[in-house]
């Protein structure tokens, strides 16, 4: 193919990518994400931006990712070669950070524009100790009662990191703090704590030995989140919101993944908000895999060990409704990945959710 033709191709490719273009959803009454906002318009434009926001695929599009996938999956390695992968995932990433340590992934620069709910409300008064006692006996004021996290606990811990907190954040399987940091340098000065967790020992030796990691405002400890008996470091029912981005992609959803979610819901107030994002179904790291990689359909593991699965926005939907959790906003990110330098064009696709932990009606 000439390169006139291939970016005949290329132009023909984005303006399809907007022919259609979803508003995003408003979230929990905060404003709308700004992300989303490069829309292709003309064709011409495509070497303007590294990345278009609300790309739509075409039917042949989506024909072609999905046999790609099909090929790529057609070899499944064999069952008794996969215990490993399950069994010392942990032992993969510890690995992987030993060798990337903190350089592999970027700071997660969007979590405060696709997440607002992760800013701590302006609570900062209600939680002082002197008042609790009044708030308390407030009944029927259930958003006063979220805001307060340490009076609404009923709990066998007598004390705990972050307990006088007004805001408390779980993030799981939060690596090497791409988010952590960015969030403790919000939250510091606010009444909000933040709690973080990994199964890689590696992960949260670099998170802790990080100059900007300070007890006071963050408690971070190792925690294989599929084993659902050992304790958090928390009461149930004690937090306002709980972050998971890119790691439910690494636990085998037909083993783990629901039981993950509906444990982790239980350590959700009532209202509290589980935010999720990870990689969505065709996404050009799915389509990417070679033969040979595929452990079960759309779950692969990588040269490393680590494992990926692929999701769809109702299996996400499932995996949070199943939990009892219900729906503020599930959509498929879908974009267009520019190489300027190569003139090169990729799909992604991410899912992004967030679901709510409903308020218990009394009778
Ligand atoms: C792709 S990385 C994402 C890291 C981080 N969330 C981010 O977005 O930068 C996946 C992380 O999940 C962690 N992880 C995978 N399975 C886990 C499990 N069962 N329990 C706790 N952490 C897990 C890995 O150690 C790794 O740090």
């Amino acid at each position: 193919m000439n390169r006139c033709s291939q970016m005949r191709g290329l132009l023909k490719l984005s303006v399809r990518a907007v022919s259609c273009v979803p508003r995003r959803p408003c979230s929990g009454g905060r404003p709308p994400a700004p992300l989303g906002a490069r829309v292709l318009t003309d064709p011409r434009d495509i070497f303007q931006h590294n990345m278009w926001d609300h790309v739509q695929w075409t039917e042949e599009e989506t024909e072609e990712a999905r046999q790609k996938a099909e090929q790529n999956s057609e070899e499944k390695i064999p069952v008794e070669e996969q215990s490993k992968y399950y069994r010392e995932a942990h032992k993969y990433w510890d690995r992987f950070y030993e060798m990337h340590q903190r350089k592999f992934f970027r700071n997660r620069t969007w979590l405060f524009t696709e997440f607002p709910e992760l800013l701590p409300p302006d609570a900062a008064d209600l939680c002082r100790p002197e008042q609790e006692q009044d708030l308390c006996s407030e009944s029927g004021s259930r958003e006063k009662q979220q805001l307060c996290g340490s009076c609404t606990l009923t709990s066998h811990m007598d004390t705990f990191p972050g307990q006088h907190a007004a805001f408390r954040i779980l993030e799981v399987g939060c690596g090497a703090g791409n988010s952590v940091f960015p969030i403790i340098s919000t939250i510091r000065g606010s009444k909000a704590f933040l709690y973080c967790c990994d199964f890689s020992s590696q992960a949260i030796e670099l998170i802790q030995e990080h100059p900007d990691y300070d007890p006071a405002v963050c408690h971070a400890f190792v925690r294989d989140i599929c084993d659902t008996t050992s304790p958090f470091p928390f009461p149930h029912e004690s937090l306002d919101i709980i972050l998971v981005v890119f790691v439910l992609s690494a636990i085998h959803p037909a083993r783990r993944a629901q039981d993950v979610v509906t444990s982790l819901a239980g350590f959700l107030k009532q209202g509290g908000i589980m935010l999720f994002r990870d990689y969505g179904r065709y996404d050009l790291a799915q389509l990417r895999f070679k033969k040979g990689q595929c452990l079960s359909e759309n779950f692969y593991t990588r040269q490393d060990g680590t494992c990926v699965y692929f999701f769809t926005k109702d299996e996400v939907h499932h995996l949070f409704s199943n939990a009892g959790l219900e729906e503020l906003q599930n959509l498929e990110d879908r974009r267009l990945q520019v190489n300027r330098g190569k003139k090169v064009v990729m799909h992604r696709v991410w899912i992004q959710s967030k679901y709510r932990k409903p308020y218990l009606i009394p009778d």
